[in-house]
């Protein structure tokens, strides 16, 4: 088969951030494996196709996730090196050190139970939702989906609340990676608040993550702890925001999933599952470096050159299945990528997704979209497929005072079964509309 070969096609740009999907497929032109620029002047090789990426994810024979070679070769205030340069952690290491970093996150995840789980999501969701409620709109990235994770990876790792605002700021400069300056700020402060929560814990043990972590038996020395809790925190926020409102703008603007929000037949599992398929939060990642020059599917990769895996590439168009389908139940695709590097935190992260958008739906449930979802804007950036802005509007909610009222609106639905409400914090009762509503 003959392939289509001028230079890389660049993913930085408004081109693939207005439309992804025509890139991916200008890029599968190519063939399996396509010549890309994650930012100016970086070049990579990125795979589009389901199979390939599969034979990569899982060949650590051939592939290594440690980019120290290729770093040495960029300019040391690269904007893309925050996002891809090595640390100590389960993401950039191979065999033994991989395992070792894993087994921390994945023992440590796991003492959280999901009852607890689902009661700290309602908790977080009820404090963001009181700060908008009573205005009747609301910017559901900036004031939900974005804080949510931190302020619950905030409370999960046994931070005072107040160390909350510190950590959206800082992991939302560290993701703007357009904006080298910000990039770079972004991961100075976060490595900071890191830094400080360790020792708090070190001063006083608790019953949350960073105590866990930290008497894991696997020992962490202090530089791999603070890059331990940082993939934990970093490399989960962001794409748990994406998948929270990229979910959400589905669900507001397609009468699948309600007419009102209480009565319609898909749920909001079925809007994360489309979007895990559809819009994965992490577009394109799993960095992998040839062990060796190697010819993978018809493209000779040079020694240490970076190979990134285009999960939403791949999963739109796997085998030949149509793509842009809603499936009830997800079926195969690589939104948590495959192989040994694969999310280890999937189902919390799932549950929290889940739980966060069924909290908000069921506070507000006639919540629509501000403006068409055509008009929405996102987030430029090779990584990940994240809304700017998620204007709605809303039947406006006051907090009753009570701490006991989660809305009083009457609902067809029952509350989500998901979430034990025994006190919630904030209480609401409807207020009338300030601004009368009209469709989007
Ligand atoms: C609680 C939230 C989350 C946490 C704590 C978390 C944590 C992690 C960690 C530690 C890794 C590195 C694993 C390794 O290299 O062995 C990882 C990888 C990954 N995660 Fe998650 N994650 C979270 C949510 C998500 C979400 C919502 C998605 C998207 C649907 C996602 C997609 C991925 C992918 C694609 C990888 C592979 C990245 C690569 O190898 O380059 N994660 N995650």
């Amino acid at each position: 088969m003959t392939y289509y070969t001028p230079g890389p096609v660049p993913l930085y740009g408004p081109d693939f951030t207005d439309d992804p999907n025509a890139v991916y497929v200008r890029l599968r032109q190519y063939g399996p494996v396509a010549p890309v620029e994650i930012a100016p002047g970086v070049t990579a090789h990125l795979v589009t196709d389901y199979r390939a990426a599969l034979d990569l994810l899982k060949d650590t024979e051939t592939w290594s996730k440690d980019p120290r070679v290729w770093q040495e070769t960029l300019p040391p205030d690269c904007q893309i090196l925050p996002m891809m340069k090595w640390r100590p952690n389960a993401m950039f290491n191979d065999g033994e050190a991989h395992q070792r970093y894993r087994s921390v996150i994945t023992d440590s995840f796991s003492r959280i139970e999901p009852h607890h789980l689902r009661r700290q999501v309602a908790t977080a969701a009820d404090q963001l939702i009181s700060e908008f409620a009573a205005a009747g709109e609301a910017d559901l990235v900036g004031q939900y989906a974005r804080p949510l994770p931190l302020v619950l990876f905030n409370a999960l790792m046994g931070m005072p609340a107040h160390y909350g605002p510190r950590l959206v700021t800082a992991l939302t400069g560290l993701f703007e990676s357009a904006d080298t300056e910000v990039a770079n700020k972004g991961d100075m402060d976060f490595e900071q608040y890191v830094t400080e929560l360790i020792t708090l814990k070190a001063q006083q043990r608790g019953n949350d993550l960073t105590s866990w972590i930290m008497d894991h038996p696997a020992a962490l020395g202090p530089e791999e702890l603070v890059n331990q809790i940082g993939i934990a925190m970093a490399g989960g926020n962001e794409p748990t925001t994406n998948l929270i409102s990229n979910a959400l703008s589905r669900m507001l603007s397609n009468p699948d999933y309600y007419s009102t929000l209480t009565n319609g037949a898909l749920t909001a599992r079925d809007a994360i599952n489309d979007v895990l398929r559809n819009e994965p939060p992490l577009a394109n990642f799993s960095a992998h470096f040839a062990r060796r020059s190697v010819s993978f599917h018809g493209t000779w990769i040079h020694a240490n050159q970076p190979v990134l895996v285009s999960y939403h590439a791949a999963n739109t168009a796997p085998d030949g299945l149509p793509a842009h389908s809603v499936r009830s139940g997800g079926g195969a695709h690589l939104a948590w990528a495959a192989g040994p590097h694969a999310c280890p935190v999937k189902q919390p992260a799932l549950l929290i997704a889940t739980a966060a958008i069924e909290r908000l739906t069921s506070h507000l449930c006639d919540l629509e979209l501000a403006v068409p979802r055509r008009r929405l804007t996102w987030r430029p950036g090779p990584f990940h497929r994240a809304l700017a802005e998620l204007p709605a509007r809303f039947t406006p909610v006051c907090a009753d005072g009570a701490g006991t009222t989660p809305g009083t609106r009457p609902s067809s639905s029952p509350p989500p079964e998901a979430i034990p409400t025994p006190k919630p914090p904030v209480g609401f009762a409807t207020a009338p509309r300030k601004t009368p509503s009209s469709a989007p």
